[in-house]
């Protein structure tokens, strides 16, 4: 039997119980950061999309919307009327986590919705001294409750290093860095690298980084070919081999509220993201390995 299917059998109960139980049978999810401060690179579709991906092969999967823009949940076909609470809730510690999970159409995914409440948290929160763990935190006790059936916790960024990405980080073991094909691909990439250098010397010693995934490739046009060749030589082997190509049908699907696998699951960028869960599956059994 599986690990996921232990813990979401009728012995989770009886394991939520027995402490000792617990320690052998909940493994607690291996959280994602998908972050890159900078806008529109794909953080979103990544976030949604390998989500889809690693519930089609089994993986149990809770999206956590960190971005006041709501774009993984509303491409996730939420209703803005449907999200009851939201991460901001869970943040602010007004409800806890377990009661802004809402399921999608999707087997095995589920996402924490986000509404535009998140963009005043800063103000909020600033001066508390937990401000930085309050993720981490919402997430730990979803895993104490011993309700936690995810295997995997992808965490979609908003395109700013503020306080909602530092919780993303401070709650992630690792993060997934969406790279656009473009000129300035590797702009900005050390800011982000120092970022999570800091995260890691002051609040949370374990995190590092996942893997680069490119994005938007265009094979017709030479600059994308070279900024994959540039990237590759700056990051060598932390960037995945899967290429996200630039496909309208991934632009298309969240204006019908459904991740591109549900729209086309032909299609190319389909396609690129049941690769890109599958060599993530693979890297995680080598950094778990260590
Ligand atoms: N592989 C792709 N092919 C075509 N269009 C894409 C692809 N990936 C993303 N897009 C489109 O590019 C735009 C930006 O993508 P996305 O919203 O995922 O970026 P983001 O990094 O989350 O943006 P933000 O920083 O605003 O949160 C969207 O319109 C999306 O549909
Ligand atoms: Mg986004």
């Amino acid at each position: 039997m599986t690990e996921a299917a232990i813990t979401s059998s009728p012995l989770g109960d009886f394991a939520a119980s027995d402490p000792t139980r617990l320690a052998v049978t909940i493994k607690p999810p291996r959280v994602l950061a998908v972050a890159n401060q900078k806008g529109g690179v794909g953080k979103t579709t990544t976030a949604i999309n390998l989500g889809t991906a690693l519930a089609a092969i089994g993986e149990d999967v809770l999206i956590v919307d960190l971005d006041p823009q709501g774009n993984a949940s509303t491409g996730l076909g939420l209703d803005r009327r449907n999200r009851r609470y939201s991460t901001y809730d869970v943040l602010t510690a007004q409800a806890p986590l377990r009661d802004a999970i809402v399921s999608t159409a999707v087997p095995r995914l589920h996402v924490a919705p986000s509404t535009l409440d998140l963009s005043g948290l800063e103000l909020e929160i600033g001066q508390s001294r937990d401000r930085a763990f309050r993720l981490r935190n919402a997430l730990a006790s979803l895993n104490a409750q011993g309700g936690t059936r995810f295997t995997y916790v992808l965490v979609d960024c908003p395109p700013s290093l503020n306080l909602l990405t530092v919780n993303a980080m401070a709650a992630a073991n690792a993060i997934v860095v969406p790279l656009q094909c473009e000129f300035f691909a590797l702009e900005g990439l050390s800011q982000l690298l120092k970022t999570v250098e800091s995260v890691r010397a002051q609040l949370n010693p374990e995190l590092t980084i996942h893997g680069i995934v490119l994005t938007m490739f265009d094979a017709r046009n030479n600059l994308s070919s070279q900024v994959v060749a540039d990237v590759r030589e700056f990051m060598g082997a932390k960037v995945y081999d899967t290429i996200v190509p630039r496909n309208v049908r991934v632009s298309e699907a969240p204006s019908y509220g459904k991740p591109v696998l549900v729209y086309d699951l032909k299609c190319s960028g389909s396609e690129a993201y049941l690769r890109l869960a599958t060599e993530v599956i693979q890297r995680e059994k080598k950094l778990c390995a260590q």
